[in-house]
């Protein structure tokens, strides 16, 4: 046996016992005749003690290991002098009489503790003796017990956990594919699935019911904090529902997480419209933890001679509780913070409820105190409250860049507090949103996705306007998953096609089977799918999706460890039958 003991579990309870325990050295510290060691393995941290006075030659060669060290000791439980009561080990030291180095260790890049000297660039390279950090392993367990719960959660309610290939064609999720050369069928290619929505799809036509599966999904598109190019899925799909028992079922799936890992019993869920969380949020993923709303101002801006907002097509503001004492430098702040190119603003004009009630302003010279007040009573504003005000041609667009504004002063005035969760579902998304990039209306979710029945005779005279029975849930501002009532209806899915701008032949040829499929009995169905790492990612209080990946990308989708993407040799090539064309 290498160990009788973790190095996580000795309490006083065990002095005197002898144990043998073993793991990598975390820190060697001499103190005079005597050397203490930190060991550490999965389970936590023990202290070894040596003493020169009762066995000077293990005392010699504790003093040569080096960080990182692999080893087994044995030795007698013993109470420390000193205790650590930050360590749940911390009451015990092990006096060690045998020490057998397993292997030794280079220096580690950088020290293996959760305050680490290492940089981003660095861990990701060493990204195994990164994962020995605490911190980090804490979130694979996290990982680990939420897959548990999503499992035994699903298992009770009747899901099966089905596999869906791998090795697929185009999937329609909206972002680039992820390709794969054939050699058995030169010149052709499988993509890798973007999601198995087609595939989870037609087990519902093979009569599955409720289906499940925790899969990976690979999108080739630009990376962000919360998109990693492969990344996992909760996904689902279920006969014979509509949305409401999708929309109950799920609620209860996020509410058996809440309590069973983060101990929280998580209220019945609100909704909003998608319509409703534009209009006050700017965003399709309200951040729900603080208030904030947008109010509508171009009844109360509108015509007195400031030529920014009489030409602007929108105006609206948010109002900061107690945000008056803003100086001017954070004031300009802000307006530099909403000009920068990602955000893309013209300017920012504010209005500060000064101790008097009175509405001080940075167009003053354009309202009265009158036209102040009004201001001051549409967003119910307060003596010390700040409201900062937007406008533009496109409503739109300007409203998500008062969201921008809206999240970073909830991120200043403290109120994205990463403990405490506001979770909620958007529905009624429309089915179309209109690229001016491809010219054409494209599928807000995916082409699949049904139209509200009582929306369905839009489609014929204003496709625009069609809602469809599609759902978000969303989580602190992170869209966590996302799902809709499937068309089953194989003419339906027809129209659906065509509006997209398929011909029949187009539509024939990339869903012919699934459209084929439909036409054998396909009963009405629907689903979402949660995005594990982002679900996990919330739970551990963490800024990036990458950090509760075992090994994940950086952002340009490098695995810099193992080095990928890499080259292909010539003969791989040929077999293949790809010609790479030379850099220039
Ligand atoms: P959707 O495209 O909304 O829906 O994806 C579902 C959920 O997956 C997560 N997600 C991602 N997570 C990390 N990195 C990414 N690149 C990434 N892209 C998506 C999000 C998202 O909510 N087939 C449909 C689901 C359905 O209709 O049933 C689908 O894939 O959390």
């Amino acid at each position: 046996m290498y160990r009788t003991k973790t190095c996580g579990e000795l309490r006083l309870a065990n002095l005197n016992e002898t144990v043998t325990l073993a793991g990598w050295v975390q820190r060697i510290r001499k103190m005079g005749g005597m050397t203490f060691i930190d060991l550490r393995d999965r389970y936590g941290i023990t202290q070894l003690f040596f003493n020169q006075e009762n066995n000077a030659n293990l005392c010699e060669q504790a003093n040569k290991l080096g960080r990182e060290f692999v080893l087994q000791i044995t030795g007698e439980v013993a109470e420390r002098s000193a205790k650590n009561a930050k360590n749940p080990t911390g009451d015990i030291e092990i006096i060690v009489s045998e020490l057998n180095v397993l292997n030794a260790a280079q220096t580690p890049p950088f020290t293996i503790e959760d305050e680490t000297d290492g940089g981003d660039d660095l861990r990701m390279k060493y990204r195994y003796l990164d994962l020995r950090r605490a911190c980090v392993r804490a979130n694979l367990e996290l990982r680990h017990k939420m897959t548990i719960e999503v499992r035994s959660y699903l298992d009770k309610q009747g899901f099966l956990e089905v596999e869906t290939p791998v090795l697929v064609n185009s999937t329609p999720e909206g972002a680039r594919d992820f390709v794969v050369p054939s050699r058995m069928n030169p010149g052709q290619f499988y993509a890798l699935p973007q999601s198995p929505q087609i595939l989870k799809q037609l087990l519902m036509v093979s009569g599955f019911d409720r289906y499940f599966q925790i899969v990976k999904c690979f999108r080739d598109e630009d990376l962000r904090a919360d998109r990693q190019p492969e990344f996992t899925q909760i996904d689902c799909e279920m006969s014979f529902v509509e949305q409401e028992d999708i929309l109950n079922m799920f609620e209860g799936m996020s509410r058996h997480l809440f309590k069973t890992i983060k101990g929280i019993d998580l209220p019945k869920l609100p909704r909003m419209t998608w319509h409703n969380a534009m209009k006050y949020y700017g965003s399709d993923k309200p951040d729900t933890r603080f208030e904030m709303q947008f109010v509508e101002l171009m009844d109360v801006l509108k015509g007195f001679g400031f030529s920014v907002f009489d030409s602007a097509n929108y105006i609206g503001g948010i109002c900061a509780k107690g945000a008056a004492s803003y100086t001017r430098k954070q004031l300009d702040q802000l307006t530099e913070f909403v000009k920068r190119p990602q955000i893309g603003a013209k300017g920012l004009v504010y209005a500060r409820i000064e101790a008097d009630g009175n509405v001080k302003s940075s167009v003053d010279k354009f309202y009265t105190q009158e036209v102040l007040q009004k201001l001051k009573t549409a967003f119910n504003a307060e003596v010390g409250d700040l409201i900062l005000i937007m406008s533009g041609d496109d409503a739109n667009k300007t409203r998500k860049q008062l969201c921008e504004l809206r999240l970073e002063m909830g991120s200043q005035l403290g109120l994205r507090d990463k403990n405490k969760y506001s979770c909620l579902w958007v529905i009624d998304f429309p089915m179309y949103e209109w690229s001016d990039e491809e010219n054409r209306l494209m599928a807000m979710h995916h082409p699949f996705t049904s139209p509200k029945p009582e929306d369905i005779p839009l489609l014929d005279t204003d496709p625009a306007n069609v809602r469809a029975n599609a759902y978000d849930m969303v989580i602190n501002g992170v869209e966590v998953g996302g799902g809709s009532i499937r068309i089953h209806d194989a003419k339906l899915q027809e129209k659906v096609f065509e509006i997209l701008g398929f011909t029949k032949e187009e539509a024939q040829a990339k869903f012919g089977f699934l459209m084929n499929a439909f036409k054998f009995g396909a009963p009405p169905h629907g689903g979402l799918a949660y995005g594990l790492d982002r679900f996990v990612s919330l739970f551990a209080g963490l800024d990036s999706i990458r950090d509760c990946i075992a090994f994940p990308k950086n952002n340009s989708g490098r695995d810099v460890m193992l080095d990928a993407p890499g080259v292909l040799d010539q003969i791989q090539l040929d077999e293949l039958g790809l010609i790479v064309k030379e850099e220039k």
